[in-house]
């Protein structure tokens, strides 16, 4: 038995379904300016790396805290917020967690706990709000 009211429920709502995903393509965030280039010194790079580590910590499983060890390059897009691309090098330090502020920490060296860490880590700013979102985040022991 065929039942037409089945196919035209389906003519139906595949138009819908097509105007759902192009709404969807036209609402991503337009890149206002491509992926530049930045010193690894700009103090809005350094907040960024601030806040990425912040959360690198939270979520890792390491009983240390995580720093930075040398900063690779950054660089920056400006979308409806400044998004900052940085690829980082971290390496364990000797502070155990969680970090107590007033701690000195150096990182570990030629030892049994040295471990550094490749990241590249996008984060999207709106430092004039204070607000910051670490977008994306690949790591690899390094
Ligand atoms: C980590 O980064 C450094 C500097 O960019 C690079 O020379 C090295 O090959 C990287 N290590 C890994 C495992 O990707």
């Amino acid at each position: 038995m065929t039942r037409p009211w089945l196919l035209s429920l389906l003519l139906l709502t595949f138009p819908a379904v097509l105007r759902a995903s192009t709404d969807l393509a036209k609402n991503k965030v337009k890149v206002l300016r491509k992926l530049k280039p930045i010193s690894t010194s700009n103090a809005n790079v350094k907040q960024c790396l601030w806040f990425a580590l912040q959360e690198y910590n939270k979520e890792s499983e390491d009983k240390y805290v995580f720093l930075v060890a040398k900063v690779q390059h950054a660089q920056l897009q400006v979308t409806d917020r400044l998004e900052y691309l940085i690829d980082v090098k971290i390496a364990r330090s000797n502070c155990r967690k969680p970090l107590n502020n007033n701690e000195n920490c150096v990182i570990q060296e030629n030892s049994k706990l040295d471990k550094k860490v490749n990241c590249s880590f996008l984060v999207g700013a709106l430092p004039w709000n204070g607000e910051f979102t670490v977008m994306n985040r690949e790591c690899e022991d390094a």
